[in-house]
C-alpha cells in the first residue's frame, strides 16, 4: 500500500460559478457568465447556463454532509465577487450571511475551507470597462480581495488568489472560449499582466490582514511540455512553452520575478506590455506561501513550422504534435499521462525551493456517465478510480522522493456545470440529476474514495 504523509489534505475542489447557482437571488448582481449566456444561450451546451447550475446556494448544507460521509477533510471553492461585491464597492450583507454559514458548516463538520477569490467569474460591470485589459482592474481586485479576507479570515486559514489565470488570458484572447472572445496576442499578454498584478495586490492585502496561521497560494494549471526529440529546436519550443504557460506565473508567485527568458521572448516579438515603474519591486516582495497545482494532460510539443514575426500566436513559438503512445480521455479529448505529476512533484522540489504545494484539481470528465448506471442505480466508473489510482502512484513517488505535496484534490465532488460545456462532461463523484432537482447519488469512485481516504493510501 502506498500510505501518505500524515495530515494529508484528501478532497475536491470547485467553484462558486459551477456550482452555487442562485444567479440573482441573494443581491448578487451578473457576472460575465450570466450575461453571456443571456446575449448567446446557443454557444453554451443544450443551452445549459449558469443561473441554477448545481444549485449549492440551496443545498450546501446537505453537500457538506455528503463531504463528510464520505471522509473529505477539505474542500476548495471560491467566492463570487459579484455576490459579495455586486456594484464592486458596497458589501452584500446576505453573501457575508450565505459564506460565513457555508464556511462555518464546512468547519463543523470537519472539512477544512480553502477559498478562492477568481474563478474566471470576472463581473460584469467591471467587464463594460474591459476586464483586465485595463489597470483599474487591479485596484478592484486587491479592494475585493481586503473585503474578503476581512469578512472571512477568522474562518478560512487558506486563500488563493487566482484559478488557472492563464485560462481566461488563453480562452478570452487568443481562442473562442471565453468572453470576450478576442484574438490579439499582445492584448493577452497585457491581460496576463494585470492578471498578475492584481494577484501580487491581492497577496499584498493578505500580508496586511495578518489572519493568524493564514496562508496565501495561487492555483496554477499544470501541462508540462515533453519535446519531440533531442534537436535543439525541439528543446527550445519546451522552454518557451514552459515559459509562456507555467513560469509565467510561476515565477513571480514564487520567486518574486518574471523570467528573463520570457521578457526577452516578449521583447523581441513586441508583446511586452504596459507597466508601472513599482511593479518589479511589488512582484519581489508578495511571494506565496503555497501552491495549487491543477494537473489534468501533458503538453507535448516540436518546433514552430513557419512560424510569424513578430508572433501572434503561442503557435509563432512552438508546436503541437500527436505521441504516438499517448493514451486518451476521448470525451475530453486530453492524454492520460500520470508520469508528469512525478516530473511536477519534482519541479516544485528543484525549482521552486521544494515550497509546499498541493494537487488542487486531477480528474476525469465523461460524456453521457449514465451508460455506466448498474440495477441499483449506481454509476459505476471504474475508468476514473483507475485514472486516480494511477495518478496518486506518481504523486507517492513524488512525496518520497521529498517533494513537499500536501494533499490531492479531485476536480469534483458533485458534478458541475463546465462553462460552453455545460453539464456534458460529469467530473463528480456524486452524479447530480438536473432533470430531477439536482438529486444527488454517488457514484462508484465515491465510495472507493472513501476507503482510500480511511486508509490514507491506496
Ligand atoms: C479546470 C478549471 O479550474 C475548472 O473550472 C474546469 O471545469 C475543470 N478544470 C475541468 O475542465
Amino acid at each position: 500500500m502506498k500510505t501518505f504523509p500524515e495530515n494529508f489534505l484528501w478532497g475536491a475542489a470547485a467553484s462558486a460559478p459551477q456550482t452555487e447557482g442562485g444567479a440573482f437571488e441573494g443581491g448578487k448582481s451578473a457576472s460575465t457568465w450570466d450575461k453571456w449566456f443571456e446575449l448567446e444561450p446557443e454557444r453554451f451546451n443544450a443551452e445549459q447556463g449558469p443561473s441554477i447550475t448545481s444549485d449549492v446556494y440551496h443545498r450546501y448544507k446537505e453537500d457538506i454532509l455528503l463531504m463528510k460521509d464520505i471522509g473529505m477533510n477539505s474542500y476548495r471553492t471560491s467566492i463570487a465577487w459579484t455576490r459579495l461585491l455586486p456594484d464592486g464597492k458596497t458589501l452584500n450583507q446576505e453573501a457575508v450571511t450565505f459564506y460565513r454559514k457555508y464556511f462555518t458548516a464546512m468547519i463543523e463538520n470537519g472539512v477544512e475551507p480553502i477559498i478562492n477569490l477568481f474563478h474566471f467569474d470576472m463581473p460584469w460591470w467591471l467587464m463594460e470597462k474591459g476586464g483586465w485589459e485595463v489597470r483599474e482592474s487591479v485596484d478592484h481586485f486587491a479592494f475585493y480581495a481586503k473585503t474578503a479576507f476581512e469578512q472571512f479570515g477568522d474562518l478560512v486559514k487558506k486563500w488563493t488568489t487566482f484559478n488557472e489565470p492563464i485560462v481566461h488570458i488563453e480562452c478570452g484572447y487568443l481562442s473562442n472560449f471565453h468572453y470576450p472572445c478576442k484574438h490579439d496576442f499582445k492584448l493577452a499578454v497585457q491581460v496576463g499582466y494585470h492578471t498578475l498584478m492584481a494577484h501580487v495586490y491581492a497577496v499584498k492585502e493578505f500580508r496586511k490582514a495578518g489572519i493568524p496561521d493564514g496562508k496565501i497560494g495561487i492555483i496554477l494549471n499544470i501541462s508540462p511540455a515533453y519535446p519531440k526529440s533531442d534537436s535543439p529546436e525541439d528543446l527550445e519550443a519546451k522552454e518557451r512553452a514552459d515559459h509562456v504557460n507555467i513560469y509565467s506565473f510561476l515565477d513571480p508567485a514564487v520567486l518574486g520575478v518574471i523570467p528573463d527568458k520570457l521578457i526577452d521572448l516578449f521583447e523581441r516579438n513586441e508583446l511586452l506590455p504596459m507597466v508601472e515603474s513599482y511593479d518589479r519591486e511589488l512582484i519581489a516582495e508578495n511571494t506565496v506561501d503555497f501552491v495549487g497545482m491543477n494537473y489534468y494532460q501533458p503538453l507535448r510539443v516540436k518546433a514552430a513550422v513557419d512560424p510569424r514575426f513578430p508572433a501572434k500566436d503561442r503557435s509563432d513559438f512552438y508546436n503541437g504534435y500527436i505521441w504516438p503512445e499517448r493514451r486518451m480521455n476521448d470525451y475530453r479529448g486530453w492524454e492520460i499521462y500520470p508520469e508528469a505529476l512525478y516530473d511536477v512533484a519534482m519541479l516544485m522540489k528543484e525549482k521552486y525551493h521544494n515550497i509546499p504545494w498541493y494537487v488542487s484539481e486531477n480528474g476525469m470528465g465523461v460524456a453521457e456517465e449514465e451508460r455506466f448506471t448498474d440495477a441499483k442505480g449506481q454509476i459505476k466508473d471504474d475508468y476514473r478510480i483507475d485514472f486516480v489510482k494511477e495518478h496518486l502512484e506518481q504523486l507517492h513517488k513524488g512525496i518520497e522522493a521529498g517533494s513537499q505535496c500536501f494533499g490531492y484534490h479531485m476536480w469534483t465532488f458533485v458534478d458541475c456545470w463546465s462553462w460552453l460545456n455545460g453539464y456534458r462532461n460529469r467530473y463528480g463523484f456524486y452524479r447530480v440529476d438536473i432533470e430531477n432537482d439536482c438529486k444527488r447519488t454517488l457514484k462508484k469512485s465515491g465510495a472507493w474514495y472513501k476507503q482510500l481516504i480511511e486508509n490514507n493510501g491506496c
